[in-house]
């Protein structure tokens, strides 16, 4: 995935206006209702996948470091991904659900930004997880 100049201006700026903690929680709550099986790896929440539930919340926050990154190097998210893929390799994460996170944040974010939320920022977002997804996939072998 190539992000492009105007693309990454969208993403960059998307990505200052939100409160990141609060939008991944939700993300996160949204992907694990979605899609139940998202939260097989998840047993130390105990069965607690709401946004304000302190399994979540603290997900959240690792979340957020990881996608700073990825806003700070957004031409190559891949180099900066490389243990965070060999990690989730080893926890056995399927590469799938990465893009339904995506999807889930997609939806976060048309609610908060309602009609601010045009079509050319939704490619630019789309194009952020799709790199996301390809940089946590990486090093899968
Ligand atoms: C752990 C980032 C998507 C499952 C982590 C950690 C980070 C992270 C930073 C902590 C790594 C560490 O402790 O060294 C991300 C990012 C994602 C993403 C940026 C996409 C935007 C997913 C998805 C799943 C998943 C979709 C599964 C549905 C896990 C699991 C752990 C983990 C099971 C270990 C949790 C623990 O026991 O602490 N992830 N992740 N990740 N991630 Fe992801």
């Amino acid at each position: 995935v190539k992000i492009t100049d105007k693309e990454a201006a969208y993403i960059t700026d998307i990505w200052s206006k939100l409160d990141k903690k609060v939008t991944t929680a939700h993300a996160l709550e949204r992907v694990f209702t979605v899609y139940p099986w998202t939260t097989r790896l998840f047993k130390s929440f105990n069965g607690h996948f709401k946004a304000g539930d302190s399994g979540v919340q603290g997900h959240a926050e690792k979340v957020v470091g990881a996608l700073d990154t990825a806003v700070l190097h957004l031409h190559d998210i891949d180099a900066g991904y490389k243990k965070l893929s060999e990690k989730h390799q080893l926890i056995g994460v399927d590469t799938q659900n990465f893009k339904l996170l995506g999807q889930a944040f997609l939806v976060e974010l048309a609610i908060l930004f309602k009609e601010g939320f045009t079509p050319e920022l939704h490619e630019a977002a789309y194009k952020f997880f799709l790199a996301v997804a390809g940089g946590l996939s990486s090093q899968y072998h």
